[in-house]
């Protein structure tokens, strides 16, 4: 595995891999990496002939008040850790490199930003979609694969791929939880004991959705409200949103069906931390 700084140096191999007809895959990070980023890499293996995993800790995406300057940051450690997987290529940009002083372009996407996450975030995807088609333009991959995980961000992905006729295909990859059902996240480092335990009433929350809808409830305002009742049993946990939508348009859902998600947001002490899953077969919502 090679580790590449600088943007041209990226570009001059992408170019040399794509000219010889083999297809790139992208997996696009901030580090950090856990059990679910390796799985993404692993995914990108199978699906391409070679593999670049980006880590980039992304400041357009925090807002003033948010985590990036404590955003955990190990370059040795995600290494090690990519180089055990069938990585190529793990592109590491300078943000002197990715955004010049003058730097002055979003990428927006509209409407499905709104809601959700974007509700208190309200930079947060236009720095995020900004970050990834410059990763797009720059290592011109075949396919990128994301995680289920930020379902939200997996939706305005797909939007602004579809939208400005990227050929890029978008890969979904299921959540990868830790034992006892918490969804792997790099902020997961910021928990102290006792509140890694508190945060278990995400999996628990989801858990109860689940078998409701299975026993026919199909009422989504009862189903927030009992979601509710199980977070809020937890002191110290404040719930940034509960809320069921389509999968496809993030609108609410008053009625739930096998097309809707359950996309949940809490604070935990000091850390935001999001879950969700998908009311249905949780394969439908791959691709
Ligand atoms: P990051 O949080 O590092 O996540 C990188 C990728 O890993 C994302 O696609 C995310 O959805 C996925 N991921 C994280 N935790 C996961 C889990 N438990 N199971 C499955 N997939 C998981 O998401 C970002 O970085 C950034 O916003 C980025 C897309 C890189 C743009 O800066």
């Amino acid at each position: 595995m090679q580790i590449i700084h600088h943007l041209a140096d990226m570009t001059r191999w992408s170019n040399e891999v794509i000219a010889g007809g083999k297809a790139l895959a992208l997996v696009p990070t901030m580090g950090y990496f856990h059990a679910g980023h390796l799985s993404l890499m692993r995914q990108a293996g199978r699906l391409a002939d070679h593999v670049v995993v980006s880590l980039f800790v992304n400041s357009l995406q925090f807002g003033p008040r948010e985590d990036l300057s404590r955003y955990p940051r190990d370059l040795q450690r995600d290494a090690r850790l990519a180089e055990n997987e069938k990585v190529d290529i793990l592109f590491v940009p300078t943000s002197e490199e990715m955004y010049a002083p003058d730097f002055n372009t979003r990428v927006r996407v509209n409407g499905i930003t709104d809601t959700l996450c974007g509700q208190q975030r309200p930079t947060h995807f236009e720095g995020v979609t900004t970050v990834v088609a410059k990763l797009f333009n720059i290592i011109k991959p075949h396919c990128a694969v994301f995680g289920q995980k930020d379902f939200q961000q997996l939706s305005v992905i797909r939007k602004m791929v579809r939208e400005l006729n990227w050929d890029i295909e978008i890969f979904a990859h299921p959540i990868v939880r830790e034992e006892d059902g918490l969804a792997m996240s790099s902020r997961n480092t910021y928990l102290s004991s006792e509140e890694r335990s508190k945060a278990l009433c995400l999996n628990k929350a989801i858990q109860h959705a689940k078998a409701r809808f299975a026993d026919g409830l199909d009422d989504s305002d009862l189903l927030i409200s009992e979601i509710r009742d199980i977070i809020s049993a937890n002191s110290g946990v404040n719930i940034d949103y509960i809320s069921v939508v389509d999968k496809d348009t993030l609108s609410d859902k008053e009625v739930i069906d096998s097309q809707s998600v359950l996309a949940l947001a809490i604070k935990v002490g000091g850390t935001r931390l999001i879950d969700n899953c998908f009311m249905g077969s949780d394969s439908q919502i791959s691709n």
